[in-house]
């Protein structure tokens, strides 16, 4: 097979394989607190405050966003002009749940396992979401040397201290009964010859508490919980993006209006609670970066409820994950699974030396990425720009032959596709725009500051502070959803509903206009825009 790198690369990777021997086994330093916070500082997307704005309307008025959510946020709604009629709802539901990612369907799985009568609407289909593109694993302490609180110190320290105290608790204790939940519906972990789960370690923790099947820990979660909510026989009504919530006289959240995406249809769910699980923004490519994330990934959830008066936390802080393919062009900025650096791979510069520790937090990591490239001249150039190499040969020469076969195998056929055999050559990686890390505040039971809304998953703010931990999101997404289908099934029953209403739609829209916002957008975005713009 012919191999896709240049010469120049190719070049490069023999400096690469001079330097592996003297590296296997060699620990590399982690850097101190202070330079930790120096590089952030010099490198990492979220200081680059040019490309951030200040919010002038709603809840977070005066804080700081990227230019792109702004521009969201303060655009006009969908329904602008158009006349709804709330009085003859097309669904009338206890639980309307709100995206049909890894969150969602853990959420509608609970409500209807509480007895509610539950549906969930989804833009595109059922697990079309970042569930499905999660590759690494799903942390719990369920081990002998381990414990939730353990966890919790990993996931405070690695979030900068900034997590909501009480969210991160619940996160880690409820961590090994989500990973035993899933077990038992059917995930296939990965397991020892005992039946004993294989964990490895994700960066910045201190234990291995990895949970994975192979590399597509996501898909055979989403698999799982995709067969149960079907078999459950919950109602899922796809290609249906929910443009607006509905509130009821009270303030209370009612439901929303749907828009069928095939033929346009303007409908109304009438709902006691809803649960939104929109998920994450990578397809609005903060910055101009690539992302890893599903195509539907527009930030929809956080329009929403902020329209409707839900304040946001943390919505100035993204996760950019160190490692996004930076060559080939047909995979660029796709998800290279932190798992490859957990088995071994360091990076290396263009000159085979291996700069940083390959296990420092994402935020640190990527920042690391980016000095060694556009401060220290050392990036390995490439026909679409430059990058780092991830010495993946270092798997199968640390853990044994036909390791990183088996335990990559989604990597292996992704690179192999393109020429690239990283058991033999290493790969390029720059970040990627990966995790939303801010989003819509909840406090333990799931509920944003509108009652009788929740949120769960990618959509909620404060669980991971300003940087989240490999493995924790496929954690959340259980522990967060599963709450919040259990509390919403709890919460319809002692709710009656009030007249159904849009006036907080057209009274965001006026504070727009007496702020002087005149946009040409409108917003939720719900698919990305790859139109060329210079045609
Ligand atoms: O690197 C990864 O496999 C990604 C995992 C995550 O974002 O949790």
């Amino acid at each position: 097979m012919s191999t896709p790198y240049t010469d120049e690369m190719m070049e490069s990777v023999k400096k690469v394989e001079a330097t592996r021997a003297s590296r296997i086994g060699a620990e590399l330093r982690r850097m101190t607190a202070q330079e930790k916070d120096e590089l952030l500082e010099a490198f990492h997307p979220d200081y680059n405050y040019d490309s951030f704005e200040t919010i002038t309307v709603g809840p977070n008025k005066g804080e700081k966003a990227p230019k792109e959510l702004v521009n969201l946020l303060q655009a006009d709604s969908r329904i602008k002009n158009l006349n709804i009629d709330l009085s003859n709802p097309k669904y009338d539901v206890d639980v309307l749940v709100i995206g049909g990612g890894g969150a969602g369907s853990s959420a509608a799985i609970e409500a209807n396992e509480g007895g509610a009568d539950v549906m969930i609407v989804t833009k595109l289909r059922i697990g079309d979401a970042n569930t499905m593109m999660a590759e690494g694993g799903i942390q719990a302490a369920d081990k002998e040397n381990d414990s939730p609180r353990q966890h919790y110190l990993d996931v405070m320290g690695g979030g900068h201290f900034a997590n909501v105290p009480e969210l991160v608790k619940k996160l880690v204790t409820e961590g090994p009964a989500a990973v035993n939940w899933l077990d038992k519906l059917g995930v296939l972990f990965d397991k020892d010859e005992n039946g004993n789960m294989i964990t490895t370690h994700g960066g910045g923790t201190s234990r291995k508490r990895m949970h994975a099947a192979a590399d597509y820990s996501g898909a055979e979660i989403m698999r799982v919980l995709r067969d149960e909510v079907f078999n459950r026989g919950i109602p899922v009504v796809d290609f249906t993006a929910a443009i607006e919530l509905i509130k009821d006289s009270e303030g209370k959240a009612a439901g929303a209006v749907l828009k069928n995406m095939e033929t346009g249809e303007i409908m109304v769910a009438r709902a006691k609670t809803v649960i939104i699980a929109t998920g994450g923004a990578g397809r609005l490519h903060y910055q101009g970066f690539p992302t890893s994330n599903h195509y539907g990934a527009t930030a929809d959830g956080l329009v929403l409820a902020y329209r409707a008066g839900a304040r946001l936390l943390y919505q100035d802080t993204l996760q950019y994950h160190p490692t996004g393919v930076a060559f080939p062009a047909q995979i660029y900025g796709a998800l290279v699974t932190e798992k490859v650096r957990s088995m071994g791979a360091q990076f290396c510069n263009k000159d085979g030396i291996a700069f940083m520790n390959p296990l420092e937090t994402r935020d640190v990591a990527a920042s690391g990425v980016i000095r060694e490239c556009k401060e220290r001249g050392n990036g390995v150039k490439t026909p679409l720009g430059e990058g780092i190499w991830l010495d993946s040969p270092m798997i199968d020469m640390i853990h044994g032959e036909g390791t990183l076969e088996k335990r990559l195998p989604g990597m292996l056929r992704m690179f192999l596709r393109y020429g690239i055999d990283m058991r033999k050559v290493p790969i390029v990686i720059y970040p990627t725009l990966h995790y939303q890390n801010g989003g819509i505040r909840i406090t333990q039971d799931g509920m944003s500051d509108i009652e009788n809304l929740y949120v769960a998953g990618e959509a909620v703010g404060g669980i991971h502070g300003r940087n989240r931990l490999m493995g924790n999101s496929l954690l959340d997404i259980i522990v967060f959803g599963r709450n919040a289908g259990q509390q919403a099934s709890k919460k319809c029953k002692e709710v009656t509903l009030g007249e159904l209403t849009l006036s907080h739609v057209d009274a965001f829209a006026k504070e727009c206009a007496d702020a002087g916002i005149e946009s040409s957008l409108v917003s939720p975005q719900i698919l990305p825009d790859y139109r060329r713009k210079d045609m």
